[in-house]
């Protein structure tokens, strides 16, 4: 086994596109061997503590049509369901209760005036019912930037709007090409998040068709050119009720984009120290372990699915996604010793802002 150049590369943070790329691809020996590294370092600068966020899957009705998504709109098949303002606050207050810090609300995209002004005002319920100690982060796709400084004032202070690849033909590949799904809206969101003073985040998939080590390695470096504080990526998982479901068999194996995931999340630690990961639920429908390997090279962040179990089942962006069966006590509870396993401490009643924002202020 050869570790010379991935030794070279930590100690010298040569991060070139090349090394990036190489980093990716590792196998075997020698990626146990990174992965060990970063493991046994990055809790060095950041901390053990993981932090929670609760996440509410509120609504899968959408307006877009992305070729990877389970709930796009052409989807005939998938059942429909929209969650009351009263049982999205309920889920807060459990969120609350139970120390989590955070609160994520995310749905699928919709940006009419109903329910702009609706998320408004449900913020601010939110916030109400928790006395202002719930941190919320949103993930509602692409808005005005009105639509956003509305949200902004009425408590949301983090946002998650995936890139999903920010290579433009990759992009076009995955998604329509036509006015609703544009490539330079996307960046312009992100751009007009950060300047609204959000903390802000964003991801790709891994293993889509057609995708390439160095386009992910351009995904690594967007990320750092963009100055983003937090990620979230993860495998790409096809679903039969999509169109990227024919390519199905020109893919990696689930295994090889799990792997490639964690090598991503320990290349992305070592490239971007002090910003929030995510373990990406995408992880666990492929390992059942695999929040906790995420946790062990290089994210700090879970995501505790808390949306109310009955409307669960029908937020299938992918398939074979895990817990849809469970209430958000027994996620919760398997959670805690699950990140206690991974040697990580749990940052209970913390928002556990990203320390990358701070530095950017
Ligand atoms: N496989 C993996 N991740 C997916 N997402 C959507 N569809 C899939 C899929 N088939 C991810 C996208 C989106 C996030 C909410 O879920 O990256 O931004
Ligand atoms: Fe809903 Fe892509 S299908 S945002």
């Amino acid at each position: 086994m050869s570790t010379e150049r991935i030794r070279k590369i930590i100690n010298n943070k040569d991060f070139t596109k090349e090394n990036l790329s190489y980093l990716i691809s590792l196998e075997g020996d020698e990626r146990d061997y990174f992965l060990k590294q970063v493991g046994n370092t990055y809790t060095e600068s950041l901390g053990k503590k993981v932090y929670f966020r609760g996440l509410v899957e509120f609504s899968n009705f959408c307006t877009k049509d992305c070729y990877y998504c389970g709930i796009r709109k052409s989807n005939t098949h998938s059942e429909r369901y929209d969650i009351d303002n009263k049982a999205i606050v309920d889920a807060a207050i459990f969120a609350h209760e139970n120390k989590y810090g955070s609160l994520v609300l995310q749905s699928g995209e919709r940006s009419d005036k109903a329910f702009t002004v609706r998320i408004t005002s449900l913020l601010k319920k939110i916030k109400e019912a928790t006395n202002g100690e719930l941190g919320i982060t949103i993930s509602l796709g692409e808005q005005s930037e009105e639509t956003y400084r509305d949200w902004f004032e009425a408590g949301a202070h983090r946002y998650l709007l995936r890139i999903e690849s920010s290579n433009q033909d990759l992009y076009y590949k995955i998604h329509p090409k036509d006015e609703k799904h544009n490539f330079e809206t996307r960046i312009k969101c992100l751009k007009t998040l950060q300047k609204i003073g959000y903390q802000t985040g964003t991801g790709v998939m891994i293993g889509l068709p057609f995708q390439s080590y160095n386009d992910l390695a351009d995904d690594l470096l967007f990320f750092k050119n963009t100055n983003i504080d937090m990620v979230g990526m993860g495998p790409f998982i096809e679903h039969t009720e999509t169109p990227l479901y024919e390519h199905k068999d020109a893919l990696w194996s689930l295994q090889r984009r799990f792997d490639v995931s964690l090598n991503m999340i320990a290349t992305l630690r070592i490239l971007m120290p002090d910003i929030n990961m995510a373990a990406a639920t995408a992880l666990q429908a492929i390992d059942p372990m695999g929040r906790e390997k995420a946790l062990r090279y290089g994210a700090n962040v879970i995501m505790p699915n808390i949306t109310p179990t009955a409307n669960r089942k029908d937020y299938t962006l992918y398939e074979n996604k895990p817990c849809t069966d469970e209430g958000a006590d027994d996620c919760a509870n398997c959670l805690s010793i699950r990140v206690e396993m991974a040697g990580r401490e749990i940052g209970y009643n913390e928002w556990g802002d990203s320390k990358h924002f701070f530095k950017r202020q």
